[in-house]
């Protein structure tokens, strides 16, 4: 597989996607909601899927495509190779704050991350990585990842998870929430993942993502020495929802051994 060439066209097809965001926001959106009243989605979401659905199909028939918004395949097996695509990660920020938000696109090969491209549309700042070959904020290479401990470090987080919730128990994060430097919430999952990837935040935790969520994300931080598991520190599947948590490998085992005692 030559990656360059995919990651070119993938490279191409992002700015030109952001420059389709940038031009919305001149425009009404229109806007529905999907699982529950929270769960937004725009016009602006499934144009961007389908603009991409539809280049991809036409230089890279064979390739599968998952995109959040479901005009793609539906995958039963990681087999082949595997657009993962959230054509707005953040949608609320879009509609509320027109900032905050990304383009994120990953594609794997059987299953294995092998480009992520992470588009900061307002910022117009595109982080990116082939696996192997580092990773790059607008071409420039970001320096790997340095080891910190709870103690002086940030953490971003969604409040939900420190509220009881059905998904861990709150009591366990509360010590990390109060021992941490600081806590920081952004509501983009695709940017809190470049976040720790450039050291703005030293890690980053959700209980319930998609794969289109974490995809690109987890190419670019793994290159630049991070780990990517979910909450037990297992590996993600990237075909299945998960919980998450990327850090600096010191961070990342002191999280879960200290702090989530998952299972424990
Ligand atoms: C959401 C964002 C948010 C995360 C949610 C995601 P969307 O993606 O990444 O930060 O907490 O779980 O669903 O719906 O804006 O693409
Ligand atoms: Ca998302
Ligand atoms: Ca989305």
């Amino acid at each position: 597989m030559i990656w360059e060439d995919i990651d070119t066209h993938a490279k191409e097809w992002v700015k030109e996607a952001g420059d389709r965001i940038r031009l919305s926001f001149e425009k009404t959106l229109n806007i529905e909601t999907k699982s529950n009243p929270n769960d937004l989605v725009t016009n602006i979401d499934k144009e961007i899927e389908q603009f991409f659905i539809h280049k991809i199909r036409s230089v890279y028939p064979d390739h599968k495509i998952m995109g959040e918004e479901g005009f793609g395949d539906e995958l039963k097996s990681p087999e082949g190779v595997v657009w993962l695509i959230d054509p707005i990660d953040g949608t609320m920020n879009f509609i509320h704050q027109q900032r905050n938000f990304a383009v994120s696109i990953g594609v794997y090969e059987n299953g294995i991350g092998q480009i992520g491209l992470i588009y900061d549309v307002v910022h117009d700042e595109l982080y990116h990585a082939i696996r192997g070959k580092g990773a790059f904020l607008n071409g420039k290479p970001i320096p790997a990842l340095k080891e910190t401990t709870v103690k002086e470090s940030i953490i971003a987080l969604n409040a939900t998870w420190v509220m009881e919730n059905h998904r861990i128990d709150h009591n366990l994060m509360i010590p990390l929430v109060r021992d941490a430097r600081g806590t920081r919430s952004y509501g983009t999952a695709a940017l809190e993942m470049v976040f720790v990837a450039t050291g703005r935040v030293d890690a980053y935790l959700s209980m319930r993502l998609s794969p289109w969520d974490f995809a690109a994300g987890a190419v670019i931080v793994e290159e630049l020495g991070g780990i990517v598991t979910n909450i037990k520190g297992e590996k993600l599947d990237f075909l299945s929802k998960d919980s998450l948590l990327t850090a600096n490998p010191g961070l990342h085992q002191e999280i879960i051994n200290e702090y989530l005692k998952v299972g424990q």
